[in-house]
Protein backbone atom coordinates (compact mmCIF):
# COMPACT_ATOMS: atom_id res chain seq x y z
CA UNK A 1 0.00 0.00 0.00
CA UNK A 2 1.35 3.63 -0.99
CA UNK A 3 1.84 5.97 1.93
CA UNK A 4 1.22 9.92 1.79
CA UNK A 5 1.13 11.95 4.39
CA UNK A 6 -2.17 13.47 5.40
CA UNK A 7 -1.85 16.92 6.96
CA UNK A 8 -4.76 18.51 8.83
CA UNK A 9 -5.09 22.39 9.91
CA UNK A 10 -6.98 22.75 13.24
CA UNK A 11 -8.98 25.48 13.42
CA UNK A 12 -11.90 25.86 10.93
CA UNK A 13 -10.67 22.37 9.40
CA UNK A 14 -11.32 19.93 12.11
CA UNK A 15 -13.44 22.06 14.22
CA UNK A 16 -15.21 25.17 14.10
CA UNK A 17 -12.82 27.33 15.65
CA UNK A 18 -12.15 30.17 13.19
CA UNK A 19 -15.71 31.72 14.64
CA UNK A 20 -14.13 31.78 17.71
CA UNK A 21 -11.07 33.44 16.82
CA UNK A 22 -13.30 35.92 15.11
CA UNK A 23 -14.99 36.56 17.52
CA UNK A 24 -12.42 37.04 20.59
CA UNK A 25 -10.60 39.52 18.17
CA UNK A 26 -13.73 41.80 16.79
CA UNK A 27 -14.25 42.07 20.98
CA UNK A 28 -10.30 43.26 20.89
CA UNK A 29 -10.63 45.33 17.69
CA UNK A 30 -13.63 47.37 19.04
CA UNK A 31 -11.94 47.71 22.44
CA UNK A 32 -9.32 50.08 20.02
CA UNK A 33 -12.33 51.31 18.02
CA UNK A 34 -11.19 49.62 14.57
CA UNK A 35 -13.64 47.75 13.04
CA UNK A 36 -13.10 44.90 10.49
CA UNK A 37 -15.09 42.89 7.86
CA UNK A 38 -15.71 39.08 7.59
CA UNK A 39 -14.35 39.32 4.47
CA UNK A 40 -10.59 41.08 6.04
CA UNK A 41 -11.07 38.36 8.75
CA UNK A 42 -10.18 35.82 5.92
CA UNK A 43 -6.31 37.41 6.22
CA UNK A 44 -6.48 36.39 9.98
CA UNK A 45 -7.36 33.08 9.31
CA UNK A 46 -4.00 30.25 9.61
CA UNK A 47 -1.80 33.63 10.81
CA UNK A 48 -0.24 33.65 13.85
CA UNK A 49 -1.60 35.90 16.84
CA UNK A 50 1.13 38.33 17.08
CA UNK A 51 0.97 38.36 12.78
CA UNK A 52 -3.04 38.94 13.58
CA UNK A 53 -2.50 42.09 15.93
CA UNK A 54 -0.29 43.54 13.74
CA UNK A 55 -2.54 43.49 10.67
CA UNK A 56 -5.77 44.53 12.68
CA UNK A 57 -3.53 47.44 13.89
CA UNK A 58 -2.24 48.33 10.68
CA UNK A 59 -6.13 48.46 9.64
CA UNK A 60 -7.16 50.64 12.23
CA UNK A 61 -3.71 53.23 11.29
CA UNK A 62 -3.01 52.44 15.17
CA UNK A 63 0.44 51.89 16.95
CA UNK A 64 0.79 51.07 20.44
CA UNK A 65 3.67 50.34 22.93
CA UNK A 66 5.10 46.95 22.82
CA UNK A 67 3.53 46.08 26.50
CA UNK A 68 0.46 47.09 25.48
CA UNK A 69 0.93 45.11 22.47
CA UNK A 70 1.64 42.02 24.83
CA UNK A 71 -0.90 42.75 27.48
CA UNK A 72 -3.74 42.58 24.34
CA UNK A 73 -2.27 39.60 23.27
CA UNK A 74 -3.04 38.21 26.86
CA UNK A 75 -6.32 39.40 26.57
CA UNK A 76 -7.38 37.86 22.90
CA UNK A 77 -6.46 34.29 24.20
CA UNK A 78 -8.05 34.64 27.83
CA UNK A 79 -11.22 35.74 25.52
CA UNK A 80 -10.62 32.80 22.81
CA UNK A 81 -10.24 30.01 25.64
CA UNK A 82 -13.64 31.09 27.75
CA UNK A 83 -15.28 30.10 24.03
CA UNK A 84 -12.73 26.62 24.21
CA UNK A 85 -13.57 26.02 27.22
CA UNK A 86 -16.58 24.19 26.87
CA UNK A 87 -15.62 22.80 23.88
CA UNK A 88 -16.70 18.87 23.24
CA UNK A 89 -16.77 16.01 20.50
CA UNK A 90 -19.59 18.05 19.25
CA UNK A 91 -17.35 20.54 17.53
CA UNK A 92 -16.31 18.46 14.87
CA UNK A 93 -16.85 19.28 11.84
CA UNK A 94 -18.94 16.87 9.80
CA UNK A 95 -17.74 13.98 8.40
CA UNK A 96 -13.93 14.93 9.70
CA UNK A 97 -14.05 11.43 12.02
CA UNK A 98 -15.12 9.33 8.37
CA UNK A 99 -11.81 10.74 7.13
CA UNK A 100 -9.68 10.07 9.59
CA UNK A 101 -10.75 6.28 9.80
CA UNK A 102 -10.79 5.75 6.30
CA UNK A 103 -6.82 7.53 6.38
CA UNK A 104 -6.68 4.73 9.35
CA UNK A 105 -7.57 1.81 7.95
CA UNK A 106 -5.64 2.78 4.35
CA UNK A 107 -2.43 2.57 6.86
CA UNK A 108 -1.94 6.11 6.07
CA UNK A 109 0.28 8.81 8.16
CA UNK A 110 -1.78 11.80 9.60
CA UNK A 111 -0.39 14.75 11.29
CA UNK A 112 -1.44 18.14 12.79
CA UNK A 113 -0.29 21.24 11.35
CA UNK A 114 -1.59 24.04 12.47
CA UNK A 115 -0.53 27.80 13.49
CA UNK A 116 -2.51 27.71 17.03
CA UNK A 117 -0.65 27.15 20.87
CA UNK A 118 -4.04 26.15 21.91
CA UNK A 119 -3.75 23.10 19.59
CA UNK A 120 -3.31 20.67 21.93
CA UNK A 121 -5.83 21.59 24.71
CA UNK A 122 -8.68 21.60 21.65
CA UNK A 123 -7.41 18.03 20.21
CA UNK A 124 -8.08 16.67 23.99
CA UNK A 125 -11.36 18.81 24.53
CA UNK A 126 -12.73 16.82 21.12
CA UNK A 127 -11.04 13.76 22.04
CA UNK A 128 -9.03 13.24 18.73
CA UNK A 129 -5.57 13.42 20.04
CA UNK A 130 -4.99 9.83 19.47
CA UNK A 131 -5.60 10.25 15.90
CA UNK A 132 -2.50 11.97 15.08
CA UNK A 133 1.00 10.18 14.54
CA UNK A 134 2.46 13.61 14.95
CA UNK A 135 1.19 17.11 16.12
CA UNK A 136 2.92 20.06 14.78
CA UNK A 137 1.47 23.58 16.06
CA UNK A 138 2.00 27.32 16.69
CA UNK A 139 4.53 25.78 19.76
CA UNK A 140 6.90 24.37 17.51
CA UNK A 141 7.29 27.41 14.40
CA UNK A 142 9.46 30.15 14.08
CA UNK A 143 7.73 31.30 11.00
CA UNK A 144 3.97 31.81 10.59
CA UNK A 145 1.73 30.66 7.76
CA UNK A 146 2.04 31.75 4.81
CA UNK A 147 5.71 30.26 5.44
CA UNK A 148 5.65 26.59 4.73
CA UNK A 149 7.52 25.78 7.93
CA UNK A 150 5.00 24.34 9.96
CA UNK A 151 4.01 21.43 6.70
CA UNK A 152 7.42 20.71 6.24
CA UNK A 153 8.33 19.59 9.77
CA UNK A 154 5.32 17.51 9.87
CA UNK A 155 6.43 16.10 6.64
CA UNK A 156 9.85 15.56 8.10
CA UNK A 157 8.10 13.96 11.28
CA UNK A 158 5.82 11.39 9.04
CA UNK A 159 9.15 10.61 7.35
CA UNK A 160 7.02 11.20 4.07
CA UNK A 161 8.98 13.62 0.95
CA UNK A 162 7.07 16.76 0.88
CA UNK A 163 5.98 16.18 -2.48
CA UNK A 164 3.86 13.27 -1.08
CA UNK A 165 1.87 15.28 1.51
CA UNK A 166 -1.78 16.36 1.70
CA UNK A 167 -2.50 19.32 3.18
CA UNK A 168 -6.69 20.22 4.12
CA UNK A 169 -6.70 23.91 4.63
CA UNK A 170 -9.03 26.51 5.07
CA UNK A 171 -7.38 29.67 5.43
CA UNK A 172 -5.55 31.87 2.51
CA UNK A 173 -2.28 31.92 4.08
CA UNK A 174 -2.40 28.07 4.98
CA UNK A 175 -2.83 27.13 0.77
CA UNK A 176 0.07 29.03 0.17
CA UNK A 177 1.94 27.68 2.33
CA UNK A 178 1.20 23.95 1.51
CA UNK A 179 1.58 25.46 -2.06
CA UNK A 180 5.35 26.30 -1.21
CA UNK A 181 6.20 23.30 0.69
CA UNK A 182 5.15 21.94 -2.94
CA UNK A 183 2.49 19.52 -1.18
CA UNK A 184 -1.07 18.70 -2.52
CA UNK A 185 -3.40 21.27 -1.14
CA UNK A 186 -6.97 20.91 -0.30
CA UNK A 187 -8.94 24.29 -0.02
CA UNK A 188 -11.68 23.75 2.50
CA UNK A 189 -14.07 26.75 2.33
CA UNK A 190 -15.28 28.70 -0.64
CA UNK A 191 -13.78 29.15 -4.15
CA UNK A 192 -13.74 32.75 -4.05
CA UNK A 193 -11.62 32.60 -1.20
CA UNK A 194 -9.32 29.63 -1.74
CA UNK A 195 -8.83 29.62 -5.79
CA UNK A 196 -5.26 28.49 -5.60
CA UNK A 197 -5.58 25.48 -3.82
CA UNK A 198 -5.66 22.02 -5.90
CA UNK A 199 -8.95 20.98 -4.74
CA UNK A 200 -11.70 22.99 -3.29
CA UNK A 201 -14.68 21.43 -0.96
CA UNK A 202 -16.79 23.52 1.07
CA UNK A 203 -16.65 20.30 3.57
CA UNK A 204 -15.62 17.34 4.04
CA UNK A 205 -19.01 15.80 3.21
CA UNK A 206 -18.28 16.25 -0.37
CA UNK A 207 -14.71 14.34 0.43
CA UNK A 208 -15.74 11.00 -0.72
CA UNK A 209 -13.41 7.87 0.64
CA UNK A 210 -12.69 7.13 -3.45
CA UNK A 211 -11.28 10.42 -3.60
CA UNK A 212 -9.34 9.76 -0.63
CA UNK A 213 -8.16 6.62 -2.13
CA UNK A 214 -6.91 8.34 -5.13
CA UNK A 215 -4.79 10.26 -3.60
CA UNK A 216 -3.11 7.38 -1.99
CA UNK A 217 -2.83 5.57 -5.05
CA UNK A 218 -1.66 8.87 -7.22
C1 LIG B 1 -4.76 29.53 13.48
C2 LIG B 1 -6.01 30.37 13.37
O1 LIG B 1 -5.09 28.18 13.38
O2 LIG B 1 -4.12 29.76 14.72
C3 LIG B 1 -5.70 31.84 13.61
O3 LIG B 1 -6.57 30.20 12.07
C4 LIG B 1 -4.98 32.00 14.94
O4 LIG B 1 -6.91 32.57 13.59
C5 LIG B 1 -3.73 31.12 14.96
O5 LIG B 1 -4.60 33.35 15.12
C6 LIG B 1 -2.99 31.21 16.29
O6 LIG B 1 -3.80 30.63 17.27
P1 LIG B 1 -3.64 30.78 18.84
O7 LIG B 1 -4.66 29.81 19.37
O8 LIG B 1 -2.25 30.36 19.17
O9 LIG B 1 -3.90 32.20 19.17
MG1 LIG C 1 -7.54 27.14 9.79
Amino acid sequence: MNKKGFIFDLDGVIVDTAKYHFLAWQKLAKGLDIDFTEEENEQLKGVSRVRSLEKILAWGNKTISQELFNDLMGKKNEEYLNYIAEMDENEILPDVPRVLNTLKENKQPISLGSASKNARTILERVNLMSNFDAIVDGNDVTKAKPDPEVFLIAAKELNIKPEDCIVFEDSVAGVTAANTANMISIGIGSKDVLGHADYIFNDFTEISDDFIKSLIEN
